[in-house]
């Protein structure tokens, strides 16, 4: 059979590597993919989000499924034009990506159907949203309604703060359109789970559960950033608060899309606080998180090609989904300076011997040069996030030892990673 992906990152490569454990597909092509991801797949020059050349691509090649993983090309319809040429696909069609494309949407959805999340309001003119934040509790957090390359929440210790991202959303257009509605939430404490799901609109399957790192500086200093690492399983996510979830927030979600005539079908994406009242939503994502997918997916033992036909023919509930009792941890090595600016283009060795437990996200293949200098293919950085190492073992000590080894085996100039990633969990467990 002959699958494309969509996306080029660390998320995407681990999806891809897994995909090639099914002997059925013959073709893997990764559009656009990267420099990495082209050990695994046949990388083709489309950008994730030029929905028209993709759905060509795929008539041309005759494509028998497709995987959409990336927020952008999801909420922009990828998988409804996909299908309207016959090409059958893993990812929800964008009247059901709205759940991560709007958090207007999402919250008000949450409020319709008494899903736990903070208490919030919603605006569309500057002068409501200031008046509000008059009187409102502060710290206080603002969110721009749509996507925003993760940087659209800003968290306000003071009221001065929350002024001014509200005023730089709302006027200045700090995120274009995207902030022209935002959201003012309540500050919610505790730790917070990431629990990526398999749904199919009848059937809900929660993945093992994992934990970001999403500062970019040690003890959670920093900026945000898109992740600087992963553990899974996450220890404060109890049995006991998974029964919980499931039957306070992963179900009601799944059948208010259904009640809203917007069936989600794909990985829903369920960014949980777990404060002293209980778990809350703080996000929900339309797709597999990045970097936790480099932690779920290979602790996944079922096969993923199956479960994602099974998720697209509504089949869940027949197919089997299991995990590994083991422990997973994904350590992001950045470009100096990242989540700001960096320099980019400096060489980058990944040994033989740790491939496997690489996923790229940010390199590019300059192809070997046909002049007199006859220099070989090379793979350079291209990106913040330029790869992650993941390790799987028995114990969660055992997983980040393993990963933090395979890092040390890469190199490139300017390389980055935090040091902590999986104390926190492992203080947790230890309690
Ligand atoms: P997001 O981009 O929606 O993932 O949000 C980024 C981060 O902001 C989350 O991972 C949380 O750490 C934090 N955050 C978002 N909403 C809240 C909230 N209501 N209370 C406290 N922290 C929040
Ligand atoms: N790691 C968080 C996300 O994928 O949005």
């Amino acid at each position: 059979m002959k699958v494309l992906v969509v996306g080029g990152g660390g998320r995407e490569h681990a999806v891809i590597r897994k995909l090639k454990e099914n002997p059925e597909i013959t073709e893997l092509y990764a559009l656009p993919g990267n420099g990495g991801i082209a050990r695994d797949a046949v990388c083709v020059p489309i950008g994730a989000k030029d929905i028209p050349a993709i759905t060509a691509f795929a008539q041309e090649q005759k494509i028998d499924y497709a995987v959409v993983t990336p927020d952008d090309p999801l909420v922009l319809g990828c998988v409804d034009a996909l299908e309207a040429v016959g090409v059958p696909c893993f990812g929800p069609r964008a009247n059901a990506a709205i759940i991560e494309g709007s958090k207007v949407f999402a919250k008000n959805l949450m409020k319709k159907y008494g899903i736990p999340t903070a208490a919030y309001e919603t605006f569309s003119d500057l002068d409501e949203a200031l008046g509000y934040l008059e009187n409102a509790p502060i710290p206080t957090v603002v969110k721009a309604d749509g996507l925003a390359l993760g940087k659209g929440v800003i968290i306000a210790q003071t009221r001065e703060e929350a002024v001014e991202a509200v005023t730089e959303m709302m006027q200045g257009k700090k995120f274009g359109a995207s902030g022209e509605r935002v959201v003012i939430e309540e500050f919610l404490e505790g730790p917070e789970v990431s629990v990526l799901s398999f749904t199919d609109g009848k059937t809900m399957v929660p993945m093992v559960s994992s934990m970001d790192h999403k500062r970019a500086l040690d003890n959670d200093g920093g900026l945000n950033t898109g992740g600087m690492g992963t553990v899974a399983p996450n220890p404060y996510y109890t049995d006991e608060i998974a029964e919980r979830c499931m039957k306070e927030i992963f179900l009601p979600t799944m059948e208010a899309m259904n009640a809203e005539g917007r069936t989600f079908r794909g990985c829903l994406y369920f960014g949980l606080m777990l404060t002293k009242d209980g778990p809350k939503v703080i996000e929900y994502n339309c797709r597999f998180g990045d970097p936790e997918t480099q932690v779920v997916l290979p602790l996944l033992e079922s096969d993923l090609f199956t479960v994602m036909r099974a998720v697209t023919e509504g089949r869940l509930a027949e197919t089997e989904v299991r995990f590994a009792d083991r422990h997973a941890c994904c350590v992001i090595l950045a470009s100096r300076g990242y989540p700001e600016a960096y320099e980019k283009g400096f060489p980058l060795e990944i040994p033989e011997a740790v491939c496997d437990s690489v996923y790229v996200a940010g390199a590019k293949l300059i192809p070997a040069r046909q002049d007199k200098t006859g220099g070989a293919e090379l793979l350079v950085t291209n990106g913040g996030r330029v790869l992650g190492c993941t390790a799987v073992a028995d114990s969660l000590e055992q997983a980040i030892r393993d990963a933090y080894a395979v890092a040390a085996q890469v190199h490139f100039e300017n390389a980055y990673c935090r040091s902590d990633i999986g104390q926190r969990a492992l203080k947790a467990a230890a309690q």
